[in-house]
């Protein structure tokens, strides 16, 4: 969406994951002096979103949202005023219908959704300090025109109001489970390709919930060419941190994100993190290339059920390489740098996890565990533009 904001992933926090309905302002205000405590905030970790159960079950007489009164008892203009004094920016949660999906689910009462009130809503959020609105589709029903024209409603009610807000969209949530896959970026900066993550590395879905880390990049990989500058696939909120996976799992969630030009918002108790999470959330190798301004989303170089290649192009002529091991034991697997798209016979490959450098006239290769993903950042020679492996949907040439 050419709205001016996202000309990156977003990249920031959101509270469903770890704590769903049970959010208030102390909270809130916690997770944020720990994003700058820690530092995140400083590498990019800006946006901090109320997702769903902040709201009053009822709008006030002129049919104004407001903040439930003992979550939220100094309103969400203070919330807002408190994240922008830190250099945080507020996020917050909206459905197009007549309720929120909690409420679909009888875990929190009221009918507040934006339906009929979508300029009003707009402006309230404006008026709060809002810059980032997560809106979810919170309905079994409705087909695909419907929701296109549910969502853009909201899009241009935001527009309407003058402020930058960055728009995130879920089209999958209880009405379309994973699908059918459309770009949004006419109508959204990003948009939720599956249905709800969870803290798992794979739950054997491939089309429902809830979706492993693994069966959400086997979704997400194919709509690579609908992602660009102000407009991303968002594969959900990050699970790192929260548990369910070791180590080289937690890395290879991470390091497919950064890849996938994803969103980063971390879903996890940034207040309590281990040095495992950090390094990882902190790597700002992954962060760059996730960051880089040409924002395109890797696409696909090779898979063969197991060894999974991926390359990003990069500003500066660099490629990104991540090699992803989908099997159950230990594997050597290997590319070239032809097939990335870089032209000439001298390279460089850094790790972007060790930050070790090495020399290659070509190979690239690694010996990668099971679930792992190792990437490398590989400069020297030139880039065929775009190579070949890059080719958009029905280009015939490569070329554009
Ligand atoms: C469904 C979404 O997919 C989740 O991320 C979260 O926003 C919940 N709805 C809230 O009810």
């Amino acid at each position: 969406l050419n709205n001016g904001v996202a000309r990156t992933p977003p990249m920031g926090w959101n509270s469903w994951n770890t704590f769903g309905c049970n959010i208030n302002e102390t909270l809130i205000r916690q997770v944020a002096d720990a994003i700058v405590s820690s530092g995140m905030r400083d590498l990019g970790y800006k946006y901090v979103v109320v997702d769903d159960c902040w709201m009053n079950p009822t709008r006030d007489a002129q049919g104004n949202l407001q903040a439930n009164p003992s979550r939220f008892p100094s309103g969400m203009k203070a919330l807002g005023d408190y994240l922008h004094a830190r250099g945080l920016l507020f996020g917050i949660y909206q459905a197009p219908l007549d309720r929120t999906c909690a409420q679909y689910f009888g875990s929190y009462p009221g009918a507040t959704g934006a339906q009929g009130h979508e300029a009003q809503d707009a402006r309230q959020f404006a008026a709060w300090g809002v810059d980032y609105l997560k809106y979810d589709w919170c309905s079994p029903s409705g087909t695909s025109d419907d929701q296109v024209r549910t969502f853009a409603i909201m899009r241009d009610a935001l527009a309407a109001t003058g402020r930058p807000i960055v728009y995130s969209i879920n089209p999958n949530s209880i009405h379309a489970k994973t699908g059918p896959q459309r770009n949004w970026g006419d109508v959204a900066n990003m948009w939720r390709t599956t249905e709800d993550i969870t803290n798992a590395w794979d739950t054997g879905q491939t089309n429902g919930y809830p979706m492993g880390i693994q069966n959400i990049v086997n979704v997400t990989v194919p709509l690579a060419h609908y992602a660009g500058p102000g407009a991303f696939n968002d594969p959900d909120m990050m699970e790192v941190g929260r548990g369910g996976m070791n180590d080289t799992e937690m890395h290879s969630h991470f390091a497919l994100w950064a890849m996938m030009a994803s969103p980063l918002i971390a879903g996890n108790d940034v207040r309590s993190m281990s040095s495992i999470t950090q390094a990882i959330m902190k790597n700002q190798n992954l962060i760059a290339i996730n960051q880089d301004p040409l924002a395109v989303q890797a696409t696909q170089v090779s898979f063969d059920g197991t060894r999974r290649v991926l390359a990003k192009r990069l500003s500066n002529g660099d490629v990104a390489v991540a090699l992803f091991n989908q099997g159950g034991s230990t594997t050597t697997i290997s590319t070239t740098a032809a097939a990335i798209g870089k032209t000439g016979s001298s390279f460089t490959l850094r790790d972007t996890w060790t930050n070790a450098t090495a020399s290659s006239t070509g190979t690239i290769s690694a010996s990668v565990p099971a679930h792992g993903t190792v990437v490398y950042r590989v400069s020297g020679g030139g880039v065929t533009n775009p190579p070949s492996t890059f080719r958009l949907r029905g280009e015939s040439s490569g070329r554009c």
